[in-house]
């Protein structure tokens, strides 16, 4: 049977197809130590678990949903966008939970984009961004993020002309894979810039929470909502990736368009998973200090490794990864990430999955226990003795 033309060119899943390869090597007895994968490891809250297994037990929860999700996720999420980023956000009409959102990226490509429109995407970013693109019909243009900038996109340099055909700018920060931060400047300039050039920006923001102190939203930009759409997701903050829970916070006509695809592509999420998310973003700083405290230790280690890499990195990154540059004797990141995993039985990320800007960095997850980062530095430690 011959497939879509919308799926010409759109590859596996990176990580995916790097899982199985794992699998196999796994198989052969190699227990490969894997750093690649940002998936938290550690469970949710011990209340949140409460929650959904109390709400599980009851009689009425298990029927379809409101397409618009649980007025109490809503309002928890409303004020959970107060609480942390001094966002006002109405319940009722300026949010729309999701189910994670990867999921929020492929609504709004669907939602907005037809046959040959552009989409400014960041090199290097998240591939969902590009795919999701290409699958609703639109063709993704990539903008460069380079270290020397601080991994801020030039907007200054942006093609004028052809920002005629751009409709959506994805915009991420704090930033994956490069673990940048925002600015107060950096968003003014973004939201100006869209609202000169006409243009929806897309801010996926589910890393503000790791090793951030200041978590901070796009839309807490005055005038921000007239041209930004945010994404937020449970998965990293509240160790929630598996339960697919996220949210989508903009204006009421944005979130009543995105509502006309999505009402037609699923049915709602599970009441028990809504009403323990609904506790999860009521949870107080000392949730956020807990997790940080395990991802500060590991990054520490991680910084170990690198160092054993020769890889040279900033300090200062938020989220779950720390991002590097590979020393001169790599080619490039997939060299470096071949010759771990084949010689160290450690899978560390190239950063080239995320786009060419990537080529020469290597990203690693802190979603790994001390003990297997210690192990990782063990292996690394011995290649390097043996090669001296
Ligand atoms: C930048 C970025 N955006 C979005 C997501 C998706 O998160 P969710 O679990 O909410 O779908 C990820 C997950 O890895 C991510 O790295």
């Amino acid at each position: 049977m011959e497939i879509a033309k919308r799926l010409n060119g759109i590859g596996e899943y990176y990580f995916s197809q790097k899982l199985r390869e794992i699998d196999g090597l796994n198989k052969e007895g190699k227990n490969i130590i894997n750093l690649g994968i940002g998936s938290p490891d550690m469970p949710p809250h011990p209340d949140v678990i409460k929650v959904l297994q109390d709400e599980v037990a009851k009689p009425h929860v298990h029927a379809y949903q409101s397409y618009k999700g649980s007025p109490l996720l809503r309002k928890a999420m409303s004020d959970w966008y107060k609480k942390w980023y001094g966002v006002d956000l109405d319940p009722e009409t300026e949010i729309l939970p999701l189910i994670g959102s990867k999921e929020g990226i492929m609504h709004i490509c669907m939602t907005y984009l037809d046959e040959g429109d552009e989409v400014l995407v960041p090199d290097p970013g998240y591939p969902t961004y590009s795919a999701a693109v290409k699958l609703a019909g639109g063709k993704s243009v990539e903008y460069k993020l380079q270290e020397k900038n601080n991994y801020e996109p030039d907007l200054e340099k942006f093609d004028k002309k052809k920002l005629k055909k751009v409709k959506l700018l994805f915009v991420n920060y704090p930033q994956m894979p490069t673990g940048q931060q925002p600015s107060k400047q950096l968003f003014e300039k973004l939201v100006a810039f869209a609202k000169k050039y006409k243009i929806l920006i897309v801010h996926d923001n589910p890393y503000s929470f790791i090793l951030n102190s200041n978590p901070m939203s796009l839309l807490s930009v005055e005038g921000a909502k007239d041209c930004v759409l945010e994404l937020n997701s449970l998965s990293k903050s509240h160790n929630m990736a598996g339960w697919r829970v996220g949210v989508l916070c903009g204006a009421k006509d944005r979130i009543n368009e995105v509502l006309k695809f999505k009402s037609n592509m699923d049915s709602g999420t599970f009441l028990p998973v809504q009403l323990a998310a609904a506790k999860a973003l009521s949870l107080d700083k000392e949730w956020y200090d807990e997790v940080n405290t395990v991802y500060w230790k590991r990054r520490e280690k991680v910084f170990e490794i690198l160092n054993l890499l020769q890889c040279s990195y900033s300090m200062d990154q938020a989220g779950m990864f720390v991002w590097a540059k590979v020393p001169e004797h790599y080619k490039d990141g997939y060299e470096l990430s071949d010759d771990m995993l084949y010689h160290a039985n450690v899978f560390i990320t190239p950063g080239g999955i995320f786009g060419k800007a990537g080529k020469k960095y290597i990203r690693i997850s802190l979603c790994s226990p001390e003990e297997k980062l210690n192990e990782a530095i063990e292996r690394i430690q011995k290649i390097n003795h043996d090669r001296s």
